[in-house]
């Protein structure tokens, strides 16, 4: 069993990462290998939309996306960590997703079967309501690319990883969530 973990932040070491890390904890605990990348660190372009991976299944691009899709198509299961930036993902999350275009087939399957994932979502406000309609949207696209988010862990009102490490209880739903992934990886 092995999970890939995708931070989108441009901070490798900050809320996100902290959360993502006991998610993909728990799933080691549980007996999977981990392994966790930083997309907010990498050169992701967006889709270019010339379509040619409707012909042969692959996107034309040389970035670093190239080496993203054979660890997606060697998860088992996957987790998908991103702040919330004005009202959504950030930008290199987004470019990340628009990329899944190319694993999704012409019948709006994806070409890496279905795997279970964990959303991860931080946000500066204290609000946990304010964002659950962009959190919804961003599990909808996910699975169309066969990326099912079973459980989504939200940590609201963080600047800094040390705060939301000393939150004994998002970081214990965190390990569990990463617990139960493995368990359950599709
Ligand atoms: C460019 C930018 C935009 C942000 N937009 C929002 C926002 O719309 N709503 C919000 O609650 N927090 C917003 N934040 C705060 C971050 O979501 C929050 O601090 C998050 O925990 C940072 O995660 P990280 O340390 O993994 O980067 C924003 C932060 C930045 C830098």
């Amino acid at each position: 069993m092995r999970v890939a973990a995708f931070v989108g932040s441009p901070r490798a070491d900050g809320v996100t990462d902290a959360v993502v890390r006991e998610v993909v904890r728990g799933a080691e605990d549980a007996g999977a290998d981990g392994a966790v990348f930083h997309i907010g660190l990498l050169h992701i372009s967006g889709c270019h939309a010339c379509l040619k991976c409707r012909e042969t299944g692959e996107c034309v691009q040389e970035d670093d996306m190239k080496p993203l899709f054979s660890e997606l198509r060697k998860a088992d299961a996957v987790v998908l960590g991103t702040p919330i930036y004005f009202y959504y993902m950030t930008a290199q999350m987004k470019a990340f997703t628009d990329r899944l275009f190319s694993i999704i087939d012409r019948g709006v399957a994806p070409r890496f079967g279905r795997k279970a994932a964990v959303l991860v979502a931080t946000q500066g406000a204290d609000d946990p309501e304010l964002f659950q309609e962009q959190l919804r949207s961003m599990r909808g696209a996910w699975d169309m690319a066969g990326l099912r988010v079973q459980d989504t862990i939200l940590a609201c009102g963080f600047e800094r990883a040390e705060d939301v490490m000393d939150d004994s209880e998002i970081m214990e739903r965190a390990y569990a969530a990463g617990l139960e992934l493995a368990r359950s990886g599709i």
